[in-house]
This record gives structure tokens, sequence and C-alpha cells, in this order.
């Protein structure tokens, strides 16, 4: 069969069983088959396939027909323009949490002026632990950034961290980063931290209808649903954030409008307060200080 027409036949599959942009996943799998780029398929839609890979391609095919993510068929997932690993062991990162990032760079940044260096010294070195790393998302985005700062990151599910020590060693970072299995913050140190980041699970089992079927039933429950309301693992994380800071350090948090006045209501007693939007005029991230 020629590549346009499996390309074709692939798109009409995955329609029928209402899978959405079937077009891009269709030629997504046919690029991770091929190994091969997009312009690759447009620049010879005759080539022919040989019939093993057009059996790996009716394969993933397949799967993506009953709703397996392409990324875990793929097991790649861009962030931060950074190529991850990922296996059904971790959550997707997904592209609302660089706005996570790109918040502890801009105060991390703001550290490096003078104004704050005379405030404390060595910021330019920050302190951060990634709380529920997952992939290693968000720690290897800040260890890419900022090259002298110190980072940790931790999960309490070891297959999630074998996931992100693996990406943390393809992106040459495995010297960088300390990964720790821990329930929040294990044993680290208190009154250590520049920063504490984290993408926790947020989702509160009661929403759970109205979350995507292939979220609920491919990506690890302990990874998106906290329990009954969304706030259970966040009401434990901030007072321990607050334990882990050093006095004028900042928790960055990932959460969803659902929850954003609970979680404003549990950080009264901290300073500088704010939750931004994301692309979507969303609540998406909460920043608070010490
Ligand atoms: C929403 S995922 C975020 C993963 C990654 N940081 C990202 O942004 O793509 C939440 C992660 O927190 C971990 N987790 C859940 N409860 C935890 C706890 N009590 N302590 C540490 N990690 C936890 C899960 O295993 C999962 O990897």
């Amino acid at each position: 069969m020629q590549l346009r027409q499996a390309l074709n036949a692939a798109v009409e599959r995955l329609t029928i069983e209402h899978v959405p942009s079937p077009r891009l996943n269709a030629e997504l799998l046919i690029m991770f088959t091929l190994d091969c780029d997009r312009a690759y398929l447009y620049a010879h839609p005759e080539r022919g396939l040989a019939a093993d890979e057009m059996r790996r391609y009716d394969e993933a095919i397949r799967r993506r027909a009953t709703g397996v993510p392409a990324q875990y068929i793929t097991g790649h997932q861009e962030f931060w323009g950074l190529d991850l690993i990922v296996s059904p062991a971790v959550l997707i990162p997904r592209p609302e949490t660089e706005h996570v990032v790109e918040t502890v760079l801009e105060l991390a940044r703001l550290g490096e002026g003078p104004e704050s260096q005379k405030r404390r010294t060595g910021v330019s070195a920050p302190r951060i632990v990634d709380v529920g790393t997952g992939s290693g998302a968000i720690a290897i985005a800040l260890a890419k950034e900022l090259p002298a700062a110190e980072i940790h990151a931790t999960d309490i599910s070891p297959a999630a961290l074998e996931v992100a020590r693996a990406n943390a060693a393809r992106h040459e970072l495995s010297s960088r980063i300390k990964f720790h299995e821990a329930d929040l913050f294990g044993g680290l140190p208190q009154g250590w931290f520049d920063f504490v980041v984290s993408n926790p699970p947020y989702v509160g089992e009661s929403e759970e209808e109205h979350v995507q079927l292939e979220v609920r039933k491919f990506e690890p429950r302990n990874a998106v649903f906290a329990g009954p309301t969304g706030l259970e693992v966040i009401e434990r994380l901030i007072p321990q954030a607050r334990e882990a800071l050093r006095p004028g350090g900042w928790l960055v948090l990932e959460i969803s409008g659902t929850i954003a006045e609970g979680v404003e209501l549990r950080l009264s007693g901290w300073s500088d307060v704010r939750i931004t939007d994301d692309l979507q005029g969303i609540a998406r991230v909460a920043r608070a200080r010490k």
C-alpha cells in the first residue's frame, strides 16, 4: 500500500472512532512508524509501505482508536522545546505547565538583579525543589534554563521517578537534579529552598465525569486526582512548602480555575499572593512568597 492510501485509511478509521484531530494523529503515528518528519510525508506520498511497516502502523492506529494517547504510543512528548520520554507511569506534560516554568524563571531572574542581591546573596544559584516531578518536565526545563541552580525533584511513584531519571540522563542533566522518592518533601531540609514548585494532582473526584475519557482511562490516577475536592494534596503541600522555604522564598503552583479560590484561601498569611491565567483565560499558576 502507498503511504498516502495508508494515511487516508487511518484518518477514516480514527474519524469513525471519534478520535479528535484524526489527520494530525494519523500523520504523527506514521511519522513514528517510519521514523521520518512531516516534510518526508508530503514529499513521498507514493512511497510503498513494507509489510512490517504496515503491520506496525496498523497496530499504532488500532491502539489510538481505542483511546490510548498518541504520546503513550510513540513514547515521547515535547515540553519546553525538549523531547521527553513518557510512559503510562507518568502524566503527559501539558503546554499549560510551561506557565509554571515561566513564572519561576521570571522570579529567579528578578533575583539576579542588583536590588535583590542586596537582599540576599547567592540567589543567582537558586535552590529549587519540584514536588511531584512525574516525567521530570519542570525540573528538567529549569535545570536547562538555570545552569547554576541546585535542583531537587520528588515523586511518590518509583515508576515515575525512573522515567524522570531517564529524561534527565537523555538531556545530560543527571548530575544537576537530585531525585527523591518521597511523599511531598520527604526528609528534604527545612528553611533551605528559594523555590518550591509543583504541578500536583489537583482534580477532584467529584469532577471526574468532566475529565476527558482518555485522561481517566490511561493517565496515572494518582497524578490527576487528589481526592474528593481536588485540594487534598495542595492543602498538605502549602504548609510543608512554608517549612521547606527560606524566608522570602517563593511557592509556585499549577492550579485550575475550580480550586483557585480554595488555594488563595490556604495562602492567607503568605505575601505577594498572585494567581495568573493561562492562554485560555483559566486560572493556572498561583505564586506566593514566604
Ligand atoms: C499532575 S502530575 C505532574 C507531573 C509533572 N510535574 C508535570 O508537570 O508534568 C503529579 C505528580 O505528582 C505525583 N504525586 C502525587 N501525590 C504525591 C505525593 N503525595 N508526593 C509526591 N508526589 C506525588 C504523581 O505521582 C505525579 O507524578
